[in-house]
């Protein structure tokens, strides 16, 4: 007589990409969630050790655990803060600024598919329920491909693909996620930054690096990362889009044990362990 194989443990409820990413508490201890459903994606600057990297890991451990909605492609031109992640990516890039323009261009061409593949079942864009998965591509030390290493067409390429991804993309649900410490012109081409509305700006230097992030003006108006002290470590400005006024926000904090723990139970949940 056989007897029946026992049944698998199953899986928890799935975090979903398409819903609200929490990132950090507001000045009076309120959550505040990122809603990337409907967005090109954000942007994270600010001075060295200002706390973008913390802020970054909150919405990779979202996207990490949303295992049944979202794909990961992570980036890191300095390897040891997305590489914690690597287990539950589906495409990892350390320092290879060539390995980074290929899976742009890949993410390129899949893009000009799921538009045809759109056109073809009448629909606009991907939307949640619809059955196809958010991409989230996540860059840290943006500036390393962007305007640091590679030969100037290398860096070109890969700031055009990215910004074909980030404009086009959209529809397809693909959402970037990048950190740099100043996303002046030089690092990320206006073209680039202007498609995306959340803008995220930990301790700057000056006012004008604070607007650079977050808009022309927006320091005569009373908003300045500037005005943050060098002391609190993962406060920044968060402008989300068609809000005229950004909040100041601090990034929830995950401890390096958390972070391990957390993605290695992604990993798991993800089927890579
Ligand atoms: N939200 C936070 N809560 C508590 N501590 C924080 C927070 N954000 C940052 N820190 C502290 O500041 C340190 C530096 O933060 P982080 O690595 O995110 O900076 P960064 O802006 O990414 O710097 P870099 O430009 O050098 O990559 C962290 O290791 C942590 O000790
Ligand atoms: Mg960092």
């Amino acid at each position: 007589m056989f007897r029946s194989r026992p049944a698998l443990p199953a899986l928890p409820p799935s975090l979903s990409m398409f819903d609200p990413v929490y990132v950090a508490d507001d000045e009076t201890g309120r959550p505040v969630c990122l809603d990337m459903a409907d967005q090109v994606g954000i942007i994270l600057a600010g001075e060295p050790g200002s706390g973008k990297s913390v802020g970054l890991a909150n919405i990779v451990a979202h996207g990490a655990l949303s295992y049944a909605d979202c794909r990961l492609t992570l980036m890191d031109g300095a390897l040891v803060e997305l590489g914690i992640w690597r287990a539950c990516a589906d495409v990892f890039v350390g320092p290879d600024i060539n390995h980074a323009i290929s899976v742009l261009e890949k993410q390129q061409q899949e893009i000009t598919e799921c538009c045809e593949m759109l056109l073809d079942t009448r629909r606009r864009k991907v939307v949640q329920g619809d059955g196809d998965p958010m991409h989230l591509t996540v860059i840290d030390e943006l500036a390393y491909f962007s305007a640091t290493v590679g030969t100037k067409a290398e860096r070109e390429k890969f700031n055009t693909t990215l910004r074909d991804c980030s404009a086009r993309g959209r529809k397809c649900a693909r959402r970037y996620v990048l950190a740099t410490q100043r996303p002046s012109s030089d690092i990320v081409p206006t073209s680039l930054r202007d498609l995306f509305g959340y803008r995220w700006a930990f301790r700057c230097a000056t006012d004008d690096s604070s607007d650079v992030v977050l808009g022309r003006g927006t320091a005569k108006t009373g908003y300045t990362a500037a005005a943050i002290p060098d002391t609190a470590r993962g406060v920044g400005l968060l402008r989300a889009e068609g809000k005229r006024v950004p909040r100041r926000v601090k990034a929830a904090y995950l401890t390096d044990d958390e972070l391990h723990r957390i993605a290695a139970r992604a990993a798991v949940l993800r089927g890579r362990s």
